[in-house]
């Protein structure tokens, strides 16, 4: 069947980028990135050896990459390298030892600055500790921590010595840890005894007791290494528990790094899915460190004296490329910051951006519709004049949430990078270079180096411009995922069965305009049918979010004899989120006015909150089940509030 993707909302609004940026950037020119990214798609191995060769290899690489078993791909083919060594090392050998890698600030206040030097010394005796316990290289190792400095070294002391981190979010639930750390085999985890959030400790260590308990009798792990930070009560288990600052005072600040191959991997990060199994995403040491550096050199336009922030936590993807592999390969200076941006004030995130003279602030729709939700009154008065260029990843970002954040926080003179990409891709996909890209609100823009993006349509016709379809990847990319942990099956069978010919597939839709910029739509399984369209419900949520009315919404389809799917809003409103006719009434109206009648939704449902994950992903599959009166079935250990869907149940219309 030949599936399209119907969109009819159009953004006409565009910002080149100033001439003042244009005049330092990087990419200074598209002449010159379309220059670059040709020849990184006609010549991959001449592209990508350019860039390699930056980084410190051990030994040098072969053959710069070997597709001929596709999709399992080979990138820089038996070379060595370290990734800790790629992060730390180099920067202190060439003599910019001193220069602050990490200005880190806790919840409550407390304040640490960690130079490269000093960092490298802290990873050092990270590694030996893990050593001291047995834990070498190909072991896996499960990281629960807060955003503590010591999260960051705990990465990187198990790149250090060739062990495979696996990074799980602090918030997730103790089943949901337990479950990974039975797929990866983990022998080892590394928590904390807390971590702060909105002035409370969240006991780390607790759930990790509890997930090595539901692990059973067959629990692969061995030691329990936990780091003081909150000083709260924690059980003890004296064969199994063991504390870092006791461990440390054993070891020295030396540990050369193990020579890994390209290929060895580096790290296992679950991502949920939207339903099933959480999937053990893989990636490898060479093309992952490649395609980290050189994505954060580009669309961040780093420099030597910039100060980056990306406020990801290190559990997620966007937390190991861009706080922890991309900034320090690239020797930059960053903030770390541990809680919330709502404590103890909602004006926590400008004040931090103030002290620390961020230049390059990194965040997520989800956070920013917050803050525009929170009110202008956080961000007046705070200086924000540091700033040289904002980011945003995660989810489509809803147009008006775009506009607010580029004047509010950019003072209407940064660029914003909107930017693509997945856990499985490693690193940024498509996104603007902000040198040269006229940005558009909600517009990905262009594909980065060495990514041959397309539409395609459900039979891999290639679609023509502004048709919406499914996006596709056509060549390898150095940081693409190498498989699943265990699941080679799965691993073909999602990304790579769409169409024929090793073709990825994303799961997301797009469309690419007439300057050949993309557009995401969203996640295929988020598009509605109504009488024959398939909509994005990205666009009828930035309808109703253009309204003054709407602070927040979610659109999903639920099943209409008449049409098909009918559409079901559900709307955090700017006032109270009593069932208001009039209220329902206008944004209906709305909606057929923005997009038109097709678009409108049957049925508007107020509430005070949305169902979301963890990583503040809105979960489309529960308000489906809500919307349709049905069952909630599957996976729920990834939801943050299970409470608002009692209400959202009760808000029947
Ligand atoms: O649907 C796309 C959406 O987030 C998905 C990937 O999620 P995850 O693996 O958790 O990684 C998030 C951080 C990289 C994508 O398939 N997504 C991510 N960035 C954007 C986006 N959708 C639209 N615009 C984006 N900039």
């Amino acid at each position: 069947m030949t599936q399209k993707i119907d969109n009819i909302l159009r953004e006409s609004r565009a910002f080149p980028p100033s001439s003042d940026f244009k005049a330092t950037a990087h990419v200074a020119s598209i002449e010159q990135y379309q220059r670059l990214h040709k020849q990184s798609l006609e010549q991959p191995e001449v592209f990508w050896d350019g860039v390699a060769k930056e980084l410190p290899w051990m030994k040098p690489y072969g053959q710069v990459l070997d597709w001929s078993e596709a999709p399992n791909a080979r990138w820089f083919v038996d070379g060595k390298l370290n990734a800790s060594a790629v992060c730390l090392d180099q920067h202190i050998e060439a003599g910019h030892g001193d220069k602050v890698a990490i200005l880190w600030e806790g919840e409550p206040g407390d304040r640490k600055t960690f130079t490269y030097s000093e960092m490298l010394a802290a990873v050092c005796r990270f590694a030996n500790a893990l050593k001291a316990r047995g834990i070498k290289k190909g072991d896996r190792i499960a990281i629960y921590m807060p955003m503590i400095p010591e999260l960051a070294m705990a990465v990187l002391a198990c790149a250090r010595i060739g062990a495979i981190h696996s990074v799980v979010f602090g918030g997730f639930s103790a089943q949901a840890l337990a479950d990974r750390i039975t797929d990866g085999g983990c022998i080892g985890v590394i928590t904390s005894d807390g971590g702060w959030r909105r002035g409370k400790v969240l006991p780390l260590k607790h759930v990790v007791d509890a997930a090595v308990d539901l692990c059973g009798a067959h629990c692969p792990v061995h030691t329990v290494l936990t780091v003081k930070r909150t000083e709260n009560e924690t059980k003890w288990n004296a064969e199994r528990d063991v504390w870092y600052h006791e461990l440390l005072e054993q070891v020295d600040d030396v540990c050369e790094p193990e020579p890994m191959d390209s290929e060895d991997v580096l790290f296992l990060l679950y991502t949920s899915g939207s339903t099933g199994k959480p999937k053990g995403i893989m990636h490898t040491t060479g093309g992952y460190m490649v395609g980290a550096y050189l994505s954060t050199r580009h669309v961040f336009d780093l420099k030597a004296d910039d100060v980056f922030w990306c406020t990801a936590d290190v559990g997620w993807i966007t937390g190991h490329s861009y706080v922890v592999y991309g900034p320090m390969a690239n020797g930059a200076t960053q903030v770390m910051y541990e809680g919330a941006p709502n404590a103890p004030t909602e004006g926590r995130f400008w004040e931090l951006i103030e002290r620390y003279k961020v230049s390059v602030f990194y965040t997520a729709p989800t956070a920013i519709r917050a803050f525009m939700k929170w009110g202008d009154q956080h961000v007046d008065g705070k200086d924000l004049s540091s700033l040289r260029l904002l980011g945003t990843v995660g989810e489509p970002i809803n147009p008006e949430a775009w506009m607010w954040y580029r004047k509010k926080i950019g003072g209407e003179r940064c660029p914003i990078v909107d930017t693509w990409w997945q856990t499985e891709t490693g690193g940024i996909m498509i996104s603007p270079l902000p040198g040269i890209t006229e940005t558009s609100p909600g517009c990905a823009s262009l594909p980065f180096f060495g990514v041959d993006a397309a539409i395609l349509d459900g039979d891999g016709n290639e679609l023509g411009e502004n048709e919406g379809g499914f996006l596709a990847i056509r060549k390898p990319w150095p940081s693409m995922l190498r498989g699943l942990w265990g699941d080679e099956e799965r691993y073909r069978e999602t990304y790579w069965s769409k169409w024929p010919g090793n073709i990825y597939f994303p799961g997301d839709g797009a469309r690419r305009d007439e300057k050949g910029h993309f557009w995401i739509l969203g996640r295929v399984d988020d598009v509605i049918n109504v009488s024959g369209h398939r909509l994005s419900t990205m666009e009828v949520e930035s309808a109703l979010v253009s309204h003054d009315l709407v602070v927040e919404a979610a659109v999903v389809g639920r099943p209409d004899d008449l049409t098909g799917e009918a559409i079901v809003a559900f709307v955090i409103p700017a006032g109270s989120a009593t069932q208001d006719a009039s209220v329902v009434k206008t944004l209906k109206e709305h909606v057929a006015v923005e997009i038109g009648k097709l678009a409108c939704p049957a049925e508007v449902r107020l509430t005070d909150a949305l169902p979301k994950t963890r990583s503040g992903k809105i979960m489309r599959r529960l308000l489906r089940d809500i919307a349709a009166g049905r069952e909630q079935k599957g996976d729920m250990s990834t939801i943050e509030n299970p409470a608002i869907l009692e209400q959202l149940r009760a808000a029947d219309v």
